[in-house]
């Protein structure tokens, strides 16, 4: 079931919070289906829009490293609390049908997986369920991304390294053009297509919730010179409210029960705030910025410009 780095459902200290799902239970028909119409969806509503973004800003002709941009064209949909699915432009009756039917079943996978690591840790079932409620149950998502063919992969990456703000990404990327990597000791690592596989991808809650147990992975995306790379990321985010924190069964030594050097406790909604900001640089300072606002509850709303 698992392909990629460290097995998630061996007990030990520390876990790799990326892996790859093959006999996940999603039917491979579906998702060719889907990869299908998101490819045609690109070409015949996005390509275009794409192609003037670029032109307009010159990103062909760039000659030194990009740092605010990313090569690539994207749209996203809210699944839950509400979908807004019928609200997007442009996609046409089948891939609305064809696209609520895989978030449908990648939530089940999310919250199956959950309890998968629930179970690896030693904490109850539904604890991170639970822990994601909040007033009104997860944020699940997806983000529908092209990354067309690049001129300057070196100076424009296709998405720039970060870790996944939320719980889980399930990724389904393109059957052929590869493209993703992710950073593990030091060196990026591609993560090649796979056929009908789903890449697992933790992200700063789980990490957060784990005490540390699980840690989010840096990753990027260097667009290619030839071939147009799909990606389908859904994300099973905590709701706006739900207060995220270490989970009491895996804070281990006195200093963290202390609150010396665990991580924060946060309403979930204002991480998102910092994240929006800071979303391209390490993850660290975000969990200090939120440890200082822990210690100092009257500074305010957190500033995101
Ligand atoms: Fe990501």
């Amino acid at each position: 079931m698992v392909r990629r780095g460290q097995s998630p459902w061996t007990r030990s200290k520390m876990h790799w919070g990326f892996f790859e799902l093959v006999n996940h239970g999603i039917p491979p028909e579906l998702m060719d289906t889907l990869e299908r119409m998101t490819k045609g969806h690109y070409k015949k509503c996005m390509e275009q829009r794409f192609r003037e973004l670029v032109a307009s800003k010159g990103l062909e002709y760039v000659q030194t490293e990009v740092h605010d941009l990313d090569w690539e064209s994207t749209f996203q949909l809210t699944h839950l609390p509400v979908s807004n699915i019928s609200q997007i432009p442009d996609l046409d009756d089948e891939y609305r049908k064809v696209m609520k039917e895989f978030a449908v079943k990648l939530e089940k996978l999310a919250e199956e997986l959950m309890d998968l690591l629930c179970e690896n840790l030693g904490l109850e079932k539904g604890y991170l369920k639970k822990a994601f409620y909040g007033s009104k149950g997860p944020n699940f998502g997806t983000k529908v991304s092209n990354y067309p063919p690049c001129p300057k992969p070196d100076l424009i990456k296709g998405l720039r390294a970060h870790t996944d703000a939320g719980g889980i990404v399930l990724l389904f990327q393109d059957d052929k053009v590869s493209g993703l990597q992710l950073l593990k000791d030091g060196q990026w690592v591609d993560v090649p297509p796979m056929h009908h596989s789903i890449v697992v991808n933790l992200g700063d809650q789980i990490e957060v919730i784990t005490n540390g147990k699980y840690k989010s992975v840096m990753h990027r995306v260097v667009a290619q010179t030839d071939g147009n790379r799909m990606s389908i990321a859904s994300f099973y985010n905590p709701g706006s409210d739900a207060v995220i924190h270490p989970a009491p069964g895996l804070v281990e030594s006195e200093a963290e029960e202390a609150g010396g050097e665990a991580y924060p406790k946060f309403v979930f909604e204002d991480y998102m705030k910092l994240y929006a900001a800071l979303k391209f640089q390490a993850k660290e300072p975000r969990f200090q910025a939120m440890k200082a606002v822990e210690s100092s509850p009257n500074l305010g709303p957190i500033a995101t410009a």
